[in-house]
């Protein structure tokens, strides 16, 4: 998952800098990643720590569908980079989360339903 936010922000400045090779590259990034998201949660495995809700394992179906769709618009991400196609680029950046993947975006439709919020803290204390 941070490597998906790396992914994120590494596209963010490739966008501004106007680097297509580079935001055609993370998005293929965040699309490899997404086809192991569902691995990052075997049933069960609920700790303190973690923000995953136990609706990931409810509502298994529905949730086993949102890494797909982060999947579809990181292609489309990807093959407008590919074609330098700035508007195109400015609207699948949107959609992924230019914004923030807790606040807007295909990986916000993922975390609003099966997330718990504020961010977990890097390091708690305990
Ligand atoms: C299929 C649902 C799903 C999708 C799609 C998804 N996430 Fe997540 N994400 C989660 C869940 C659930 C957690 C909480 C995991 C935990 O605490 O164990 C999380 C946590 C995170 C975290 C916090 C890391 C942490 O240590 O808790 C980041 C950063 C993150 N996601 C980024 C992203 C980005 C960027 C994308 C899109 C490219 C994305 N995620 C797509 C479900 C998803």
């Amino acid at each position: 998952m941070d490597a998906n936010y790396d992914a994120l922000k590494a596209i963010k400045r490739a966008v501004e800098q106007k680097d297509y090779a580079a935001v055609t590259l993370k998005a293929k990034d965040i699309m490899s990643a997404m086809d192991k998201t569902l691995d990052h949660f075997p049933k069960g495995v609920t700790g303190e720590k973690s923000r995953a809700k136990p609706e990931i394992w409810e509502k298994w179906d529905e949730f086993s569908k949102r890494p797909l769709k982060v999947k579809e618009v990181a292609g489309a991400l990807a093959k407008a980079a590919a074609a330098k196609d700035e508007a195109q680029v400015q609207v699948q950046f949107k959609a992924l989360g230019a914004e923030s993947p807790f606040r807007s975006g295909a990986c916000y439709e993922c975390h609003k339903d099966f997330r718990t919020s504020p961010p977990r803290k890097e390091k708690s204390g305990g």
